[in-house]
């Protein structure tokens, strides 16, 4: 294909390219951040509990899900090396960098079995930090939604919410602490993405924002992760966080989409073009940048590449498992003549449109009975 009959979305991915490059994190050595966070506290004194019946009913059972980190097997021994290896050997888009090594004139092909060992490591290290990074930025944006949100049902919910994200920084803060001791801080495509999601002064946007799009993201990250590694401890505490990141995915649809059937097609169309945003930065900026700075490889060259793989597009394609059914159920891919549809049909993720949505599916991750006879 040439540059004339690519697509205009693939060619403007590639011009961002450049730039989104050259935008780092310039404060790694800062203790704290500060974010405006633009919003109303909004009281109600409407306190009848149940009027909305399926949030009321998520709060109950996340009331009854909560478990302590504490509690994990902490004291398992962890061989770094084997863990990370096994997480990558399994994980498409490290597959793709293994055929890399083979591959001559490649930025890697001077690779052997020692560097691949060590990107092992600082791809896994890379990852998880991202999570735990995430997480805080989850526990911020559900410590706002609490005061904005106007009804009671949805702020006794965000309250769950917040003690399971503060969990959630809590074990992979600990987990990387005790097993992984390689630092890396948080990414700048990421901080820049939930500074937006904080800083909005519309609440609907923090929920989009962060309960659909980045929660979805990260649901589909942790069980690409949960599924490749055999460690148990890790796999564990992935599978307890899955279980409460599923019902905060459920909050988020089950809450918007009562607020969506309210608003004007111009405010859906800023809700659409909002996630389709989130979605591209997501797809396109999470590159492990700094891991490749790390290796000593230059991410200019091995991106593009890394783009155009059928393994990276699989991989990239399966993160979005999440968050297209869910934009669906919340009628944002088909309203206003279906220009979100039409967007992800361009990238093409539109074929999870029918894929379970989480509304119902947090079930199916449920531990409470697990909890209940330990
Ligand atoms: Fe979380
Ligand atoms: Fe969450």
């Amino acid at each position: 294909m040439t540059a004339t009959e690519q697509p205009a979305s693939e060619r403007q991915r590639m011009e961002d390219f450049d730039q989104f490059l050259s935008e780092t994190n310039t404060d790694a050595e800062a203790s704290i951040r500060i974010v405006e966070d633009n919003a109303d506290a909004i009281f109600t004194w409407d306190y009848a509990k149940g009027k909305r019946p399926a949030l009321e009913k998520l709060y109950e059972k996340a009331k009854k899900s909560q478990w302590n980190g504490s509690d994990l097997d902490w004291d398992t021994d962890v061989d770094l090396e084997k863990v990370a290896r096994e997480v990558n050997g399994n994980d498409a888009r490290a597959q793709y960098v293994s055929q890399l090594m083979a591959s001559d004139g490649s930025p890697v092909a001077h690779w052997g079995d020692k560097e691949w060992g060590q990107y092992s490591i600082e791809s896994f290290a890379w990852r998880l930090a991202q999570f735990m990074h995430g997480e805080q930025g989850a526990l911020l944006a559900t410590a706002k939604i609490v005061e904005t949100v106007p009804w009671i049902d949805a702020k006794y919910y965000a309250s769950t919410q917040v003690m399971d994200e503060a969990r959630h920084v809590e074990v992979f803060a600990r987990y990387l602490d005790e097993k992984v001791p390689v630092d890396y801080p948080v990414n700048h495509h990421l901080q820049a993405l939930l500074d937006d999601i904080i800083a909005d002064s519309r609440w609907d946007i923090t929920y989009l924002g962060m309960q659909i799009m980045v929660e979805g993201l990260a649901l589909a990250a942790f069980g690409s992760m949960h599924k490749n590694t055999q460690e148990p401890l890790l796999k564990k505490l992935l599978r307890y966080v899955m279980s409460d990141e599923a019902r905060h995915v459920a909050f988020g649809v089950l809450t918007l989409q009562e607020v969506y059937e309210d608003f004007t097609q111009a405010e859906i169309r800023e809700r659409q073009e909002f996630a389709f945003e989130a979605a591209l930065r997501m797809r396109d900026r999470f590159l492990q940048q700094e891991v490749w700075e790390q290796m000593g490889a230059d991410v200019r060259q091995v991106a593009p590449r890394l783009f155009a793989s059928p393994d990276n597009q699989e991989f990239q394609h399966l993160l979005f498992t999440k968050i297209v059914p869910n934009c669906k159920k919340l009628g944002l891919l088909d309203a206003g003549d279906g220009w979100l549809r039409e967007r992800f049909g361009e990238i093409g993720v539109i074929q999870y449109e029918n894929w379970v949505d989480t509304s119902e599916e947090y079930n199916a991750f449920a531990i409470a009975d697990e909890l209940a006879s330990a």
